[in-house]
């Protein structure tokens, strides 16, 4: 953690802006009771946050934290105390698992919030951005110590570990890389392949060597095929980006392969139990894709 002298240089902070801070304190013993109605009704915007802020008694204790954090943020002195304390918050949320983005998002909504009320109460003036470069400063300074404690955190846990766990992580990240790498290159190649042969089926109708109605469907079935791959390879990409996998693809690309074969064969009644069969796995795979859908829409 950088010391608060260092915080200071970095973002340049005088006593001006402190002194600019505390000119307006009075807008924030105002303001705070307005503030946390409209922090807490901007938290509503994400899913999940009756997943961290459960009871209604954890409610009411963060909502007087946040009170008290806000009119602190134009009251305190920015010295080696207000940093503990901002880094004992960036803490507290570690420990109850909150994403660093939630924090960085709501950071804004503060930072509108505060720069609106200063402009209905002070009106423009040079005053008025002084004051609100202030403010600007202050809550950069605050999220970067919130923010880097998630990161210190995942250091501690990293530093934590002994040798050979580290040099196992490095070598499976490593590994794993490969394996991701792999599989975008296979993707891309069947890709590749894939619209070889949907162009080989053009030139089939085309020299009449394959119906028109049988290679129309034919055709139609290899770029659904095509068409799941190329999803399966962007989800693949998303991964390698940090991003989850989706499973559902992985059922996308099988029902694509089905309904091909259904497409093709459907010309051939004397096929008929093999069409039932089809369209019975068909059926399974889409209850199947729906679960998944429906668990990974929760999550
Ligand atoms: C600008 C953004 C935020 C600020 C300034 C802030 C401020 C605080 C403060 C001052 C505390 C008390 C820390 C302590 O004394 O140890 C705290 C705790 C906590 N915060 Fe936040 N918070 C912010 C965003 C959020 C968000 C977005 C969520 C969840 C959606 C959240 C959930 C929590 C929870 C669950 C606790 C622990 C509550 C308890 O058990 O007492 N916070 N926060």
């Amino acid at each position: 953690m950088e010391s608060i002298e260092q915080l200071k240089i970095h973002y340049n902070w005088t006593e001006k802006d402190e002194k600019n801070l505390q000119s307006i304190s009075w807008l924030a013993e105002k303001y705070k009771e307005d503030f946390i109605d409209g922090f807490y009704r901007y938290l509503e915007n994400f899913k999940d946050t009756s997943k961290y802020l459960p009871h209604e008694d954890i409610r009411l204790r963060h909502k007087e934290k946040v009170k008290g954090w806000f009119v602190s943020l134009f009251t305190s002195k920015y010295d080696s105390q207000y940093l503990r304390r901002l880094y004992r918050i960036g803490e507290t949320h570690v420990k109850v698992g909150l994403p660093p983005h939630y924090v960085q998002a709501s950071m804004n909504f503060v930072r509108e919030y505060i720069i609106d009320k200063v402009l209905k109460e002070l009106g423009y003036s040079e005053q008025t951005r002084k004051v609100l470069n202030s403010i600007n400063k202050a809550l950069d300074m605050n999220l970067d110590v919130m923010v880097n404690s998630f990161r210190e955190e995942e250091l501690r846990l990293y530093l934590a570990s002994g040798r050979y766990q580290r040099f196992l992580i490095e070598n499976i990240r490593r590994i794993s890389w490969f394996f991701d790498a792999f599989i975008v290159l296979t993707l891309a190649l069947v890709g590749v392949f894939l619209i070889i042969w949907i162009s080989y089926e053009f030139w089939l109708v085309i020299s009449g060597a394959l119906p028109l109605e049988r290679g129309g469907l034919s055709i139609l079935g290899s770029v659904l095929i095509l068409y799941a791959t190329s999803e399966l390879l962007s989800e693949e990409i998303k991964h390698i980006r940090g991003g989850p996998l989706s499973l559902k693809i992985f059922v996308g690309v099988a029902l694509a392969a089905i309904i091909r074969k259904i497409l093709v064969i459907s010309l051939s009644p004397e096929k008929f139990q093999e069409l039932l069969i089809l369209s019975l796995v068909t059926i399974s795979l889409g209850v199947v894709f729906w679960l998944i859908y429906r668990v990974e829409a929760k999550e």
